[in-house]
C-alpha cells in the first residue's frame, strides 16, 4: 500500500470490523474504514488512527444498507395508518437505509410540485435516505416525456383499482399515452399490473365476497396475467422501461423471464409477503394478509422462490403498505388489502432461505441478499453509492446475525399501526445494527435510534456528492 493510501486510511473515523463483510467481491474479513459518511476502503490490517470509533461486527454479516424501493410511508393524507417517522423507525429496525416511496397518498403525488411538497413534510423526520415514484395521472399521462429526473426515480402506474389506489389507468389509450411518453422521457415505469376490466366484471356477477377465499376468487391469477401479457406488448412496442411489482404468480414470472430473455427492458419485483405467505396462512389471518395483488397457492410461493435462487427478479421489496387494526376489522370487502412489512423483510428472506435452501453456503445466502435487497435495486433505480461496500459508497450498512433465532411479537413492531402478519414466526436471523452515513440509526442491543437526518437522493448528488 503506498504512502497516499496509508493517509487516506489513517483519517477514519469509522472503523467496521468483523468476519462476514458482504463485498462486491464475496464475504471477507477485514476492517472496513468511514468517513464523513463514506467507505474509505476495505483492508486487512487495521490502519486506522487509535481515536477512530470502533465497532466490532463480530461473525453478524456487514450487508450494504438494505434499499426497499417500494414502500407506502402515507405522507401525506393517510398518516393515522403510518407516519414517516415511525415508517422509518420500521426500516432501520429491519436494516434497511434507502426508501423509495409511493405515490398513493391523500393527495395523489402526481406532478412534479407535489413530490417537491412530500420531500418538504419528510425532511428532518427520516432516519433513511429517500427518493420518490411520481404517481401517472390517469388524465395527463404525457407528462411523462418531460419528468425531471432529479424530482422521481421513476413513475408509478395502477392498472387496477382499489382502495388506495384512486388514480388508475384503465383505457388502452391512457396506458398507450404513458408507455409513449415514458420511453420519450427515459423514464423508467413501475406497475401495479393487474386487469382492473376483469375484476369489474367478476364484482358484477358475483356480488360482495363473503370470505377471502371469495375475495381471492374474484381477484384471480388471470387478472395478472392478462396485465403482465399487455404490459409487455407496451414495451414491445415502444421500447419503455417497465418494473412489474408484487409478481404474484408462477405463469407471470415466466412471461416476464421469456419476455426478459427475448431482449425486452422488463423485470420484476417479488414482495418478502409473496414470499412467506401462501392463500392456506389467509384462511387464518383473514385480512392480515389480505393483498392486492392476492396471496396465492403453494405453487406459486415456490416458484417466486425459484425466481430468488435463480437470480430472477431485480428488486425483492416489502410493499409497506400498513392499515390501522381498525381498517382490518372491517370485514372482507371493507378492509383495505395491505400490510406492513419494511421491518421484516429481510429476516424473512433470510428465514424463507435458510429453510429452503439448507445446504447452501450461508455466505453465498447473504451474497444472494445483498443482490436482491442492495445492489439489485440500486441499479435499477440509479441509485449512485448505495447498494456495494466499496471505496467511495455511502457509509450504510445492515449487520444481520445470521443465526440468532427469535419470536416476532406485536411488541417488537415499530410501524405506526402496531401489527405484524408475522406475529409468532420463528425468524433466524436478526438485524442487530444499522449504520446510515456512518452513523449508526439502530441499535438492537439499547432498542435505540439515531438521527433523523435522512436525505432526498436527488440525481444532482451524483454530480456534487453530499
Ligand atoms: O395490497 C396493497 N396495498 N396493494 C397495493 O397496491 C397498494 C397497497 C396500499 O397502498 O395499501
Ligand atoms: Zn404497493
Amino acid at each position: 500500500m503506498d504512502e497516499l493510501t496509508n493517509d487516506i486510511f489513517r483519517s477514519a473515523e469509522l472503523v467496521v470490523s468483523g468476519d462476514k463483510l458482504v463485498t462486491p467481491q464475496g464475504v471477507r474479513s477485514g476492517h472496513l474504514l468511514i468517513a464523513a459518511g463514506r467507505v474509505l476502503g476495505v483492508c486487512d490490517t487495521d490502519l486506522a488512527l487509535p481515536s477512530a470509533e470502533r465497532i466490532n461486527a463480530g461473525d453478524a454479516y456487514v450487508l450494504p444498507g438494505l434499499i426497499d424501493s417500494h414502500v407506502h410511508f402515507r405522507t401525506p393524507g393517510l398518516t393515522h395508518k403510518e407516519d414517516w417517522e415511525h415508517g422509518s423507525r420500521a426500516a432501520v429496525a429491519g436494516g434497511v437505509t434507502t426508501v423509495l416511496d409511493m405515490p398513493n397518498t391523500v393527495p395523489p403525488t402526481l406532478t412534479e410540485q407535489a413530490v417537491r411538497e412530500k420531500a418538504a413534510l419528510v425532511a428532518g423526520r427520516s432516519l433513511v435516505d429517500y427518493g420518490f415514484h411520481i404517481g401517472v395521472d390517469p388524465e395527463h399521462p404525457g407528462l411523462l416525456a418531460s419528468l425531471d429526473p432529479a424530482i422521481a426515480r421513476s413513475a408509478k402506474i395502477f392498472m387496477a383499482g382499489h382502495h388506495t389506489a384512486p388514480t388508475v389507468l384503465r383505457e388502452p389509450g391512457q396506458l398507450e399515452a404513458a408507455f409513449a411518453a415514458a420511453a420519450e422521457g427515459g423514464v423508467q415505469l413501475v406497475l401495479h399490473a393487474e386487469d382492473d376490466s376483469l375484476f369489474a366484471l367478476l364484482d358484477g356477477w358475483w356480488g360482495e365476497p363473503g370470505s377471502y377465499a371469495e375475495y381471492e376468487a374474484r381477484r384471480p391469477r388471470s387478472g395478472g396475467i392478462a396485465a403482465v401479457a399487455k404490459v409487455i406488448e407496451l414495451v414491445r412496442r415502444h421500447g419503455t422501461r417497465a418494473h412489474i411489482l408484487h409478481l404474484s404468480s408462477r405463469e407471470e414470472a415466466d412471461l416476464v423471464c421469456a419476455a426478459q430473455a427475448a431482449g425486452l427492458p422488463v423485470s420484476f419485483e417479488v414482495t418478502g409477503h409473496h414470499l412467506s405467505f401462501t392463500d392456506e396462512d389467509t384462511r387464518r389471518l383473514g385480512a392480515r394478509t389480505r393483498l392486492s395483488p392476492a396471496i396465492r397457492s403453494r405453487g406459486d410461493q415456490s416458484r417466486l422462490w425459484e425466481a430468488v435462487e435463480a437470480g430472477q427478479p431485480a428488486t425483492v421489496g416489502s410493499d409497506h403498505a400498513p392499515h390501522t387494526v381498525e381498517e382490518k376489522t372491517r370485514g372482507v370487502q371493507q378492509s383495505p388489502p395491505g400490510l406492513p412489512g419494511v421491518q421484516e423483510l429481510a429476516v424473512a428472506v433470510w428465514t424463507g432461505m435458510r429453510e429452503r435452501l439448507p445446504e447452501e453456503h450461508p455466505d453465498r445466502s447473504a451474497e444472494r441478499l445483498a443482490r436482491l435487497l442492495t445492489s439489485g435495486p440500486a441499479e435499477l433505480f440509479g441509485l449512485t453509492g448505495k447498494g456495494r461496500i466499496e471505496a467511495g459508497a455511502d457509509a450504510d450498512l445492515a449487520f444481520l446475525a445470521p443465526d440468532d433465532t427469535w419470536m416476532l411479537s406485536a411488541g417488537d413492531v415499530r410501524s405506526k399501526c402496531g401489527w405484524s402478519a408475522y406475529e409468532g414466526w420463528t425468524m433466524t436471523g436478526r438485524v442487530v445494527r444499522t449504520v446510515r452515513a456512518g452513523r449508526v440509526v439502530w441499535d438492537a442491543g439499547s432498542e435505540s435510534f439515531g438521527e433523523p437526518d435522512g436525505r432526498w437522493l436527488t440525481p444532482a448528488d451524483k454530480q456534487g456528492g453530499h
